[in-house]
């Protein structure tokens, strides 16, 4: 597993654009897996630059999210949905038939998800952000490892973490529809970015702990092509170790 250090978390993000960028140069019709949350904005406004400059082409590009909540409208705008639109979707010339998201709350939602990327020759590259309890879409900590898309009930950690998006803890959703280890696992790529100082611990635990379902991103260890990118603060105690 590689694993760099930024001096911001700004710089951290932007790297995760340039790999991204990278893969779309190389390959335009590559299958892109996507991810949410604060981090990964910085990486999709490089994107966006690059593509108002005529740097990079989304034209036959496919993309396929991590994770979207359940029983919660796609219009809304704290749905994952919309904030694909409002930070990437939108802005670049992706075709909307070729962006995908999983949804719904069934077994069969699920299995409908991983048939289509598998349809689509699977996931060049994927990128990940990294929950505070070390969960990597919404796989949470658990006594298992999981293998394809599937609905997860929050823990009371993500939903207070994720509760900053809401008006209070109360209106965030509990569970949500999640590609799963298996489909993570199986991209061809990883891409990890990891900042602020209350992802340190996950951090270490991801790159230097035991690989344990109750750390899910430890599982990353075993994946042939990782990379964690994540500034100083993110990336503190691994950097205590190595000295
Ligand atoms: P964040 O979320 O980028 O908003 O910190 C990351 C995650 O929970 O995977």
């Amino acid at each position: 597993m590689e694993f760099h250090v930024y001096e911001s978390a700004r710089a951290a993000c932007e790297a995760a654009g340039v790999l991204i960028a990278a893969q779309v140069t190389r390959k335009g019709d590559s299958v892109l897996g996507l991810a949410t949350g604060s981090t990964p904005i910085p990486a999709y406004e490089m994107l966006v630059q690059w593509y108002e400059r005529g740097v990079i082409d989304f034209d036959r590009v496919r993309t396929f999210n991590l994770d979207e909540y359940v029983g919660i409208d796609h219009k809304n705008p704290l749905s994952y949905h919309a904030f694909m639109q409002e930070h990437l979707f939108s802005k670049v010339n992706l075709r909307p038939e070729n962006t995908h998201l999983p949804s719904g709350h069934s077994a069969e939602a699920g299995l409908r998800y991983d048939r289509a990327i598998h349809e689509a020759g699977g996931i060049d590259i994927q990128l990940l952000g990294i929950g505070r309890n070390g969960h990597i879409g919404f796989n949470e900590p658990a006594k298992d490892f999981t293998f394809g898309t599937h609905v997860v009930t929050l823990t009371q950690d993500t939903i207070e973490a994720n509760a900053r998006f809401f008006k209070s803890p109360d209106d965030v959703p509990r569970q949500a529809i999640s590609m799963g280890i298996g489909n993570i696992m199986a991209a061809k790529c990883v891409v990890l970015v990891a900042t602020g100082a209350d992802k340190a611990d996950a951090v270490y635990k991801t790159l230097c702990g035991p690989i344990t379902p109750q750390v899910p991103a430890s599982i990353l260890q075993l994946h042939p092509c990782c990379v964690i990118l994540a500034d100083h603060e993110a990336g503190a105690l691994v950097e205590r170790e190595s000295r």
